[in-house]
């Protein structure tokens, strides 16, 4: 298939790429680069010993949508779309920035989907449609809602979804529920860039083994869990590209419309089990301090991903340790990131 991936040169899109490539599919990425460095695609490159087809331009931008579907020489089968502002707490701050973007882009996409009759879509979205109050382990038919405008984005990408695959019944589109995605390529040429002081836990304790950020702050060691830290669904980055391209296969060969899958591991880990899995794969100590939670952060958060296992036969198989091990990999082969 020829597939376009929006961001593809992101932190997921990247790593989803390579897979892609490997299983013999053709790759056009557009990425607009505003939160990606243009290295990346060399880097790609390189590890897939091919050159790759790379638009540079925002996905809300109609006008180049339509001069890459109207292509005769190179027609687009399907689309991941990756493309989106993901900061939360950037996404209180600037709400209006986060629905104009991040709905403007799903927007333009699927209306040019429509327009040059692409029926498949993966669309990246995110544990967080599950809000404040939902009970663990987390299943796809549980009501959607959300904290923060970022989530939000999340939340009304997939009713938007929702409303097309009736009103355009050959459309196929599966959501894909994300926990919490970390570690890097194991070649450690690739791997996750947050521009500034990472807001994640895993790149931030990376950042902190690297003596780059003196500490650790834990917020809050107050919660009802194994230790009193938040416990969240860690999965690699490598076993989440599978996950696309498994969801992208399922719905290319089955005729239902609209599928959710949650793609997680299904196993919780706390913020300390994590201090304590990276300081085994640095071997170096993390200096941590405990202080206040932070707002929205919710206590427990893992899947359900049994869905996703039956009918995809995907689930994770890295560990916590191996994705600490190819975190820091990656991070200490690239500790101020991707060069510019
Ligand atoms: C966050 C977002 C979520 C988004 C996801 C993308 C919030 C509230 N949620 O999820 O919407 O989809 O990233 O990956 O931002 N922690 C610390 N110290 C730190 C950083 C984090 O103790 O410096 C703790 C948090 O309290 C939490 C856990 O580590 O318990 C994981 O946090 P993080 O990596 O930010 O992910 P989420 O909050 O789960």
């Amino acid at each position: 298939m020829r597939v376009l991936v929006t961001g593809g040169a992101g932190y997921i899109g990247s790593h989803t790429v390579l897979q892609l490539l490997a299983a013999g599919h053709q790759v056009v990425i557009v990425d607009d680069f505003s939160n990606a460095k243009p290295t990346v695609v060399n880097r790609l490159e390189t590890l897939a010993s091919q050159p790759l087809t790379v638009h540079a331009f925002d996905v809300a931008d109609r006008d180049r949508l339509d001069a890459l579907f109207a292509d005769p020489a190179a027609p687009i089968d399907a689309v991941i779309h990756f493309a989106a502002f993901k900061a939360v707490g950037e996404s209180v701050a600037k709400p209006l920035d986060y629905y104009r973007n991040n709905l403007g882009a799903t927007l333009a996409l699927a209306e040019a989907m429509l327009r040059y009759d692409v029926r498949h879509l993966v669309f990246s979205s995110s544990a967080t449609v599950y809000g404040e109050s939902a009970p663990v382990p987390m299943t796809e038919d549980l009501p959607t809602s959300a904290t923060n405008p970022y989530g939000w984005t999340k939340v009304m990408n997939e009713q938007i979804l929702r409303d097309a695959v009736v009103a355009h019944p050959l459309l196929r589109v599966a959501l894909l529920r994300y926990f919490n995605p970390v570690g890097a390529h194991p070649s450690g040429q690739i791997g996750e860039d947050p521009a500034g002081i990472p807001n994640n836990l895993m790149p931030y304790l990376a950042q902190v083994a690297l003596g780059r950020i003196p500490k650790l702050s834990v917020f809050g060691d107050d919660y009802d869990t194994v230790d009193g830290s938040g416990v969240r669904d860690y999965l690699h980055v490598e076993d989440l590209a599978a996950g696309h391209l498994a969801a992208l296969e399922w719905i290319s060969t089955h005729d239902r419309p609209l599928s959710v899958w949650n793609l997680g591991s299904g196993q919780g880990t706390s913020v300390l089990e994590l201090v304590r899995a990276f300081e085994r794969a640095s071997g170096r100590e993390i200096p941590y301090e405990i202080v206040a939670r932070r707002p929205g952060d919710i206590a427990t958060s893992y899947a359900d991903p049994s869905l996703a296992e039956r009918e995809l036969g995907w689930r994770t198989t890295r560990t916590v340790d191996d994705m600490c091990v190819d975190t820091w990999r990656w991070q200490q082969a690239n500790p101020h990131g991707y060069p510019s």
